[in-house]
């Protein structure tokens, strides 16, 4: 992006996995790296935006000039967002939000026995679809898709049913997407939009996903 097209605007950032607690010790969770949210965090910064960066828990340092807080759980990340949407102009939803998390976290650790055992787990917040659905303070809302097939389908689907401005997706898989250095991107935006993000290491690919972002946002803006 071209050094200040962000100037003045404020960028909200969801990276990383999250992790639902099963008791002390034990947790669930996935495999994304957050490598691609702190790269479009960088990106904006680099754009002369200020950043805001909700990180579930990586091995990445908190990218220099960027305002980072570390959250674990959905429920820790869905605050940490509500908290702070009302000042952000893009929100990008690129952490990988555990969908379920199990419905109670035991106290202390729970013991082994010789028995059988099952887990019940319940639906964690929405946290993309609640900041789409914002009717004050709604940012210009993207989202990320990870798929395994129908790529084009189930992303359109995702940005109708959860009310987005942008999305950008990318087949996952034996060898793509998570923990990779690099990545490709397929973007969709209402009306039929779209751009494909060729192959590139996700540095480049967040900082061409931010022109994108960028060049939309404007357009939106000056409707
Ligand atoms: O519906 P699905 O989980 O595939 O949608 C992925 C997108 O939704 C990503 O942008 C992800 O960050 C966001 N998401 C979220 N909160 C959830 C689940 C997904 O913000 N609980």
């Amino acid at each position: 992006p071209g050094p200040g097209v962000l100037s003045g605007r404020t960028v909200l950032i969801t990276s990383g996995p999250t992790r639902e607690a099963l008791d002390p010790v034990r947790y669930l969770t996935n495999h994304s790296s957050g490598k691609m949210g702190h790269a479009l965090a960088a990106a904006a910064r680099d754009a002369g935006a200020r950043v805001l960066l909700i990180s579930g828990p990586t091995e990445l340092p908190a990218p220099h000039g960027v305002e980072t807080v570390a959250v674990e759980s959905a429920r820790d990340m869905h605050r940490a967002v509500m908290d702070r949407v009302a000042g952000a102009d893009i929100f990008i939803a690129a952490a990988a939000v555990a969908d379920y998390r199990p419905e109670q976290s035991a106290g202390s650790k729970i013991k082994k026995t010789d028995s059988e055992t099952a887990l019940r787990l319940v639906p964690n917040p929405d946290i993309l679809r609640e900041v789409a659905a914002l009717e004050q303070y709604r940012p210009f809302t993207v989202g990320f898709a990870a798929e395994t097939d129908a790529l084009e389908a189930h992303a359109r689907g995702k940005l109708a049913r959860k009310g987005l401005d942008m999305i950008a997706a990318n087949w996952v898989g034996a060898d793509r997407g998570f923990h990779t250095d690099d990545n490709a991107l397929e973007v969709y935006w209402p009306g039929g939009g779209h751009t494909s993000l060729a192959r590139a290491d996700k540095p480049a690919l967040a900082r061409q996903l931010i022109n994108l972002i960028t060049e939309r946002y404007h357009h939106a803006a000056t409707r």
